[in-house]
């Protein structure tokens, strides 16, 4: 896979699974454009894309419930770069308010906002500059798309949601020659579940249960779907690939659940 000249546009690119991705993409030529709300976790994941020749690395914050930062982002992009070849909607938060809980109205608009309404905003903005680079989309999604939790259920139905806008928009754009798909990963070792629940007792519990359960015996890390990510997104190894939601999830799908 060669991303040499290619620019790649990924959103939450300031931590966990979009960082992941950010650097592989770089390793692979990739300039690459990293987003976030938090300045300094920008920078860091800026300087961790060594310097090399004809290869940048922009760093954009950006508050993607606000349409108009997300105006500037691409804007930014285009000034820097004139093009964009890669969109990988990676962005996304996970909440746990349950369905009868005071606050459960106010987690379900911040998380289908945030997991669904943005990554509209951001794509139609995207899909113009993608026209003409023959570009491709890349959505990440969750196991949790297929399989249901009531204690995150506004999260699951947001990433069902997203599911079925890959699968749309992967055929309307098909006739452009813009592919559409999704990586849908389970259980990933990131900062997504202290950030939920204000500490990192579901991480360990979750750590202890992979290794129990998955069929794979471990927990995903973030390179593990940031390498699914490059494969879906090089022309080499998945041009006829479309529409696809592709899970990284150390079999979970597969197995029987306690
Ligand atoms: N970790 C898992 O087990 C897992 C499993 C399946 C799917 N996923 C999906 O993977 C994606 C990445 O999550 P992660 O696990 O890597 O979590 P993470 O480490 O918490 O990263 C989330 C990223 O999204 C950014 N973000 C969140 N809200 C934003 C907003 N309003 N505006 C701009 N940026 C925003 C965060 O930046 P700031 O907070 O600095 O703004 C951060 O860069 C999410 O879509 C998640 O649903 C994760």
């Amino acid at each position: 896979m060669d991303f040499m000249g290619k620019v790649a546009l990924i959103t939450g690119s300031s931590s966990g699974i979009g960082e992941a991705i950010a650097i592989k993409l770089w390793s692979l030529g990739a300039n690459v454009v990293i987003t976030g709300r938090n300045d300094k976790r920008i920078q860091e994941v800026v300087n961790k894309c060594h310097k090399r020749d004809n290869q940048r690395a922009l760093g954009v914050r950006t508050d993607l419930l606000v349409d108009k930062d997300i105006e500037e982002l691409v804007a930014k992009t285009i000034t820097e770069f004139g093009k964009i070849d890669i969109l990988v909607n990676n962005a996304g938060i996970l909440t746990t308010a349950r369905f009868g809980d005071p606050k459960y109205l106010d987690s379900f608009d911040r998380t289908i906002n945030t997991n669904v309404r943005s990554i509209q905003v951001v794509t139609q903005l995207v899909v113009p500059y993608l026209e003409i680079t023959k570009g491709n989309i890349v959505n990440i999604s969750s196991f949790h798309s297929e399989v249901p939790d009531w204690k995150a259920m506004t999260y699951c139905m947001a990433k069902s949601a997203l599911d079925m806008f890959t699968k749309c928009l992967a055929l309307q754009l098909a006739p452009k020659g813009i592919r559409v798909n999704s990586v849908n990963p389970a259980v990933i070792r990131t900062a997504l579940f202290d950030t939920a629940t204000g500490d990192n007792r579901l991480l360990k519990h979750f750590d202890n249960y992979c290794r129990e359960w998955y069929p794979l015996g471990r927990m995903g890390e973030p390179a593990d779907v940031a390498e699914a990510v490059a494969f879906l997104c090089s022309p080499t190894t998945a041009s006829f690939i479309t529409g696809l939601i592709m899970p990284v999830d150390g079999g979970a799908l597969r197995m029987c659940r306690k």
